[in-house]
């Protein structure tokens, strides 16, 4: 299997607008979004020969397709500080973060080895647009889409994710061994989280443009068989309910900001002389059970807005460049009548009703009712063309793209 250097690159598709949620999709071996949530989805794994029918028919002519991104280009990015990589070689097992120097790489020929790039749908269109065909599940659950590279004989290991993935095939064939084994303890000598004990209950051989769904906790094990297989994972993250907590809690204790009243010192005229005075007095306690009733702080309402805005958060990774010769608020007016502004790939944006967050802010806190409708565009379209957007300067809009979380497509 040497021909796919050759090879066609594999171009994907961007979804359309509207995803026809209840028709069949090969992406799901004939079934459709809906069919898939109901069975399978956080329940069962799926395997789908063919997913992506264009490896088919190119096989089917004795064309090879390959991945949208070169090994090359791969090697290439491993050296990018701003991609965050890994390399894991298995005979023995071993671990190392990038960014790496081009000497320090295996050589794509040697076996054993992969690298992993994280959150590719920031460093090639190809990997954002396989990224949009998954755009029926909520943006709050999306990770990222990860690629691999490897070696023959290259993989990660036996272990399992607390994340639903779906692994796509893209160059190369990979072997895939499966188990819903209850067992998940790691083996505490190796520096990866690998499986003590790993029981083989299904194994398949994935080939370019078959995909595999595995939801948490199944036990899986990817082996590469061909130089330079490439596996493309779409990960979905589900945050603990601790993590969900504190972070609304924490946020909500911030936003006590912005109630001055709060700022009111306790005062106590009527505290009587005490013969416990060790106590926290009573007269404290009925105060604050009153200032608590009326923030209504056990109510979920006001914990949302702060969960949004965790959940729109973007990676740790994430580096927003802003531009280096930036449009003045009106040349930015004009410039969105006629061209698309689109949040730059790192940018995250979440909606809770009318409100929006963006890469952890309420963008719409404050602004006019247009802003608010432009948003609510980048939320659910991801992009926004306004003609008649009146006076941008001072906006979040505006803001947003002077920070570089907002950019135009040329
Ligand atoms: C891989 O692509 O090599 C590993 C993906 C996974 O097992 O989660
Ligand atoms: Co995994």
């Amino acid at each position: 299997m040497t021909s796919f250097y050759l090879s066609n690159p594999y171009q994907p598709p961007q979804a359309p607008k509207n995803l026809p949620l209840n028709e069949p999709w090969a992406l799901f071996g004939g079934i459709s979004p809906d069919a898939f949530m109901k069975q399978y989805w956080h329940k069962k794994p799926l395997l789908v020969r063919g997913a992506i029918p264009a490896f088919t028919l190119a096989r089917n002519s004795h064309e090879d397709l390959g991945s949208p991104i070169s090994a090359e280009s791969l090697f290439n990015l491993a050296s990018d500080d701003l991609v965050e990589s890994r390399l894991i070689q298995s005979k023995p097992w071993s671990f190392e973060s990038g960014s790496f120097k081009k000497k320090s790489l295996p050589k794509l020929a040697q076996r054993d080895w992969t690298l992993l790039f994280q959150g590719m749908e920031a460093h090639h269109p190809a990997a954002a647009k396989v990224l949009s065909w998954f755009r029926f599940i909520p943006d709050a659950r999306l990770d990222d889409l990860m690629i691999s590279i490897a070696g023959i004989g290259g993989g990660v290991g036996p272990h399992f994710d607390s994340y639903d993935v779906f692994l796509i095939q893209m160059s190369g064939r990979r072997q895939w061994q499966v188990s819903a084994q209850k067992d998940l303890s790691l083996n505490p000598k190796l520096p990866l989280k690998i499986l003590q004990n790993f029981a083989v209950e299904h194994e398949w051989i994935l080939e370019p443009g078959d995909m595999l769904y595995l939801p948490p906790h199944i036990a899986h094990d990817g082996i590469s068989l061909d130089t330079g297989c490439q596996t493309w994972s779409v990960g979905f993250r589900s945050p603990s309910f601790k993590e969900l907590l504190q972070e609304g809690l924490w946020r909500l204790a911030e936003s006590l900001e912005d109630i001055p009243e709060l700022d009111h010192k306790f005062a106590d005229p009527k505290q009587r002389a005490s013969k416990q005075p060790e106590q926290l007095p009573l007269e404290l306690i009925m105060q604050l059970e009153q200032k608590l009733k009326g923030l209504k702080l056990d109510q979920l309402s006001q914990f949302l807005p702060g969960i949004s805005a965790y959940l729109s958060e973007p990676k740790q990774q994430a580096y927003f460049n802003g531009p280096d010769i930036p449009l003045t608020p009106k040349q930015f007016t004009q410039r969105l009548g006629s061209h698309a502004l689109a949040p730059h790939p790192q940018t995250r944006i979440l909606a809770l009703n009318q409100d929006i967050f963006c890469n952890g802010e309420r963008v719409t806190k404050g602004q006019t009712g247009q802003i608010q409708r432009a948003w609510a565009s980048l939320a659910s379209k991801k992009a926004l063309i306004c003609k008649d957007l009146k006076e941008t300067g001072g906006s979040s809009l505006y803001e947003a793209y002077l920070c570089g979380w907002l950019v135009f497509n040329s």
